[in-house]
């Protein structure tokens, strides 16, 4: 079994990479480090340094291999409103360029990372993957648009594929030795913890009036360490002979934002500075995942969705590592 993992040297796909080569498969990265590190691969993993949008090197990647895990992506909502033709670029027409390579290649199985930003603002929680699809930013937009096309190749290549859509992705390696390195930092948990490390002033909380208990928002934060597994179970399904699926991956809680400032506080022991600034534009209430069907078709259980275990494991990579991979 050979695998292609486009974005294998970032946060997610690192965490998976490692977890292939642990379960013996063989993997090929395809990684133009533009966000990514090669501190993160294992030692002896092949790296492609490309870009996806070189269709040859691509092609050139898929030989002999078996399946893809597609995670190279840009990543950040709100960038995506600034700079859409990035992010249209990046997310859609080079996951174009995948497809096109995979068909003439004869490469038939695909597993894509999507997001929770696909539904925009849920009309109910626990979200399940048939609520409405209303992207409410670029970035959304652009993983449906992927999504769509994936269906399309599909239905008239028979690309075999399975669709995850990720909420909101936390924690690091549990070994404290790998976990998030992104130049551009937004995800509320690494922010608490560049506070309490001392790195920022303080952390700021957008939004206190809105409808929940405490006014903050609300969010279904899974492991990175889970979502890994996902993959490998995502990889198995589709070897089984599993039909076309999206599956919504995240922990069924939700957590508000103040719920997790005062985790951050009691796992690291530090009383860092809160500041509280008004709603940030299209930040939707709630969003936390029903992932029944993951759990019914793939098998999957999260094993690491306790929200202490979450920052516990973040808290260990951002303490012994203050710059990253250093890179
Ligand atoms: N982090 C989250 O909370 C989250 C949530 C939902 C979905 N996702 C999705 O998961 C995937 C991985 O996210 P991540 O958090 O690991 O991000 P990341 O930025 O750490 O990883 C992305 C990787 O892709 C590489 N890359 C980007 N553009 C490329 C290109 N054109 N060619 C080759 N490589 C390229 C980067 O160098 C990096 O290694 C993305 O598709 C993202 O949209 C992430």
């Amino acid at each position: 079994m050979r695998t292609l993992v486009t974005g294998g040297a970032g946060y997610i796909g690192s965490q998976t990479v490692r977890d292939l080569v642990t379960a013996g498969t063989e993997v090929v990265v395809l990684d133009d480090l533009s966000t990514g590190h090669t501190a993160a691969l294992p030692d002896g993993v092949a790296l492609v340094q490309a870009s996806l949008a070189d269709a040859a090197s691509v092609r050139a990647a898929l030989d002999g291999v078996d399946a893809v895990l597609h995670f190279a992506a840009s990543i950040e909502a709100g960038e995506s409103v600034t700079d859409p033709r990035r992010f249209w670029r990046n997310n859609t027409a080079n996951t174009l360029t995948l497809l096109d390579a995979m068909v003439d290649s004869g490469v038939h199985r695909l597993v894509f990372s999507s997001t929770a930003a696909v539904y925009g603002n849920p009309e109910s929680v626990p979200i399940t993957e048939d609520a409405p699809l209303r992207p409410t930013n670029p970035y959304g937009q652009t993983k449906l648009a992927s999504e769509m096309a994936i269906g399309d190749y599909a239905r008239a290549y028979g690309i075999r594929h399975v669709i995850l859509r990720y909420f909101n992705a936390a924690g690091a390696d549990p070994s404290g030795l790998h976990g998030p390195d992104h130049h551009h930092k937004t995800h509320l948990i690494t922010l608490c913890m560049e506070a309490a490390a001392g790195r920022v002033d303080s952390l700021s909380v957008f939004g206190t009036d809105y409808p929940t208990p405490d006014g903050t928002c609300i969010r279904d934060y899974i492991h990175v360490a889970d979502l890994a597994a996902a993959h490998l179970d995502a990889l198995r399904y589709l070897g089984a002979g599993g039909p076309d699926a999206v599956f919504n991956l995240g922990n069924g809680t939700g957590h508000s934002v103040r719920d997790v400032v005062a985790c951050a506080h009691e796992v690291t022991g530090v009383d860092f500075a809160v500041v509280e600034a008004s709603r940030r534009e299209g930040d939707p209430t709630e969003l936390v995942a029903s992932s029944e069907r993951a759990s019914a078709q793939l098998g999957w259980r999260p094993t690491r969705g306790d929200l202490a275990t979450i920052v516990g494991d973040a808290w260990r990579w951002h303490e012994s590592h203050p710059r990253g991979y250093g890179e």
